[in-house]
């Protein structure tokens, strides 16, 4: 008994210990794994490099950083970003040194031309010890540099010391370099005023992702933005209106006894201050007039500038209804928002605002706008029907092609380059004449054609002012782009000669956009989007590979306190007619992996509720849709709420 006793005790300890090993080798093996898992992260840098090796190991954060860079201004801007972005996420301090043989991370010239990188790109080599950046230009370093702050764990986005398990990088060799030289994104500054400090953010936003063209939208209807010394009353009256908020394009028109207290412009230091801080950065501020349409605000503030002075009380517009698009392009303008281009004082100011423009923006191009600029005041104005007999104009676009051609003369007057949207094409403008492409690429395909440069911007595939889901969810406009038509964007696309193609961008217009925040939702994570199809290499795009980046990259927007939009976690709903006068709808996502539950029955549904696998038919009393999206048993999108109303509306519509 005893020694069976004793032997089942021993069988029994000896099992313990085996468990207990067992256990032990379980831990050490996950504490492995988590760690590998660490080092092994993959790699998520948008836009994606032209080349990236792993070379094995990792690099750890050591306790004292130093970072060796030339004496230059201009690199000392990237370690200067460096020293800034580490110390904040890491607590730690950072010595920058021109001399210092012990470096942690050094910024270097390259002494002879490394042909293949041309002006900005730059080779990024990770070693276990020591990073090293090289570049032919300091832009090539600080675009490495914001290769190496993505090869960091997502906290490295804090502006704040965050506790993170290490501060520790794959090693890696990567040599990159853009594919495009204009990588830009428009800010409309006027329907919505931001104030310096807001673009000053938007730029920090744009560099993460190496867009190097800022585009603002100074002028238009709603507000004029940018102080012309010569010209008081643009921003005395022009940049100030009745604040309103809503849906924007539906409001009520401005009464004369509510207050113009809304609105704002950036004085010329302010200007100064902005290309400064961008230049900074390796980013060049272009502005853009709009003009002859677009124009109220300098009609309110100088009304003897349009074909129609004295006849009406204009208004800097506060969002209420002024354009009729029933009849298509152009539109037909329910107040006269246009300059006339019969009007010699036209050209006076323009020349007036123009050398001034000129005089502070160092970039070599002014955008002159040129769209959607309506007719049909021109039409009744003797002025304008004498000019055409005069310089034998036959049609309206002809007299805006008049218009445009003396508004270039001005521009190359004052040492500058001439862009605009395509509709400039049509007044034959000089070779030298650069067209922004925004309805479709046609008109930046035609402008190759004749030997243009361009710069494709179109609203198929760069509007991020259009929604970026449903309309049941997003805030309403009248178009939805997705990121993965976005991410399909080629800027060289139906482009015989690619060599015209100065490079492509996205605009972000502010009709309803009210802060900054809200801006931010619209640009990210489109704006990753475009940057990769500007910057990268097309073999080098992957849908598929793309949008786990973006996940990362949501992470790394949340320490940034960078808003962004989740739409892609949200359906796709497409209905249609189903058997028997039943209404049919049918729910996608945009990624895969993701399960959509949802209910006719009004209430919150969660991942207890039916799953969406085929076609749904809408019950016949149902009034609500609503669907939520799952991934790995976790909620991950919005709950949505579609009105069958809504639903039944949209099969009406094709
Ligand atoms: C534009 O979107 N009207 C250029």
């Amino acid at each position: 008994m005893y020694i069976l006793a004793f032997a089942n005790n021993a069988i029994y300890t000896a099992h313990m210990i085996l468990r207990q090993i067992t256990l032990i080798a379980l831990c050490c093996l996950t504490g492995l794994a988590v760690l590998a898992q660490n080092t092994e992260r993959k790699i998520s840098i948008i836009p994606e490099p032209v080349d990236i090796n792993r070379t094995g190991g990792h690099f750890t954060l050591p306790a004292k950083i130093t970072i060796r860079s030339a004496e230059s201004p201009e690199v000392m801007n990237t370690a200067s970003l460096l020293k800034s972005r580490l110390e904040a996420a890491t607590g730690a301090s950072v010595e920058t040194s021109n001399t210092d043989d012990t470096y942690t991370i050094r910024l270097q010239l390259n002494a002879d031309e490394d042909a293949v990188l041309g002006k900005e790109g730059y080779r990024l080599q990770v070693s276990p010890k020591t990073i090293i950046i090289k570049a032919n230009q300091p832009a090539g370093l600080y675009y490495g540099a914001q290769s190496l702050l993505q090869l960091f764990p997502h906290e490295i986005e804090s502006a704040r010391p965050v506790k993170t398990e290490k501060w520790q990088i794959p090693c890696v060799n990567i040599m990159d370099y853009p594919r495009f030289a204009w990588r830009g994104l428009m800010f409309d500054v006027s329907r919505h005023f931001f104030t310096k400090e807001e673009v000053k953010k938007f730029i920090d936003n744009m560099v993460r992702y190496k867009y190097n063209m800022l585009h603002l939208h100074l002028t238009d209807d709603e507000g004029w933005r940018i102080q012309i010394k010569s010209l008081p009353k643009l921003t005395e009256v022009g940049a100030w209106r009745v604040n309103k908020t809503g849906q924007f394009g539906t409001f009520s028109p401005p009464t004369p006894t509510e207050p113009r207290d809304y609105g704002g412009f950036y004085t010329q230091d302010d200007i100064k201050e902005l290309i400064k801080y961008a230049a900074d950065r390796f980013v060049n501020i272009m502005p853009e007039i709009d003009v002859p349409g677009h124009s109220l605000a300098a009609v309110v503030s100088y009304p003897e500038l349009s074909c129609t002075p004295g006849v009406e009380k204009y208004s800097v517009r506060a969002g209420e209804p002024i354009m009729d698009w029933s009849q298509g392009a152009p539109p037909i303008a329910m107040l006269d928002n246009t300059l006339c281009p019969a009007n010699e004082k036209v050209y006076d100011f323009l020349d007036k605002v123009i050398t001034e423009v000129a005089a502070l923006f160092p970039f070599e191009y002014i955008h002159m706008g040129g769209d959607e600029a309506p007719h049909n005041y021109w039409e009744k104005n003797p002025a304008i029907l004498e000019l055409m007999k005069r310089e034998g104009l036959k049609t309206m676009e002809e007299v805006q092609g008049y218009f445009t051609r003396r508004v270039e003369t001005i521009v190359q007057s004052k040492g500058k380059k001439f862009i605009g949207w395509d509709e400039i094409l049509s007044g034959s403008p000089s070779q030298s004449t650069a067209v922004m492409s925004w309805r479709g690429v046609d008109g930046g395909i035609k402008a190759a054609n004749s030997g243009h440069e361009v710069v494709m911007s179109p609203l198929t595939y760069a509007y991020l002012d259009y929604m970026q889901g449903d309309v049941a969810i997003e805030p309403k406009i009248y178009a939805t782009l997705r990121l993965n038509k976005s991410y399909k964007f080629d800027p060289a696309e139906g482009i015989t000669n690619v060599n015209l193609v100065k490079g492509g961008q996205a605009n972000l217009w502010t009709e309803n956009v009210y802060n900054m925040r809200h801006a931010e939702y619209m640009v990210w994570p489109r704006g990753m989007a475009i940057a990769e199809s500007v910057w990268s290499p097309p073999a080098k795009k992957d849908w598929t590979s793309f949008y786990p980046k973006v996940e990362e990259h949501f992470k790394r927007l949340d320490f940034a306190e960078t808003k962004y939009a989740p739409s892609i976690y949200d359906p796709i709903f497409q209905a249609s007619a189903g058997p028997q006068n039943t209404l049919m709808v049918q729910l996608s996502t945009e990624i895969p992996g993701l399960d959509i539950h949802y209910t006719f029955d009004n209430s919150f549904p969660d991942n207890f509720y039916p799953k969406y696998t085929s076609p749904l038919i809408v019950p016949k009393d149902a009034n609500t849709l609503k669907v939520i999206t799952y991934r790995d048993g976790k909620p991950i999108g919005r709950i949505i709420t579609v009105q069958i109303s809504d639903l039944k509306g949209r099969i009406k519509k094709k």
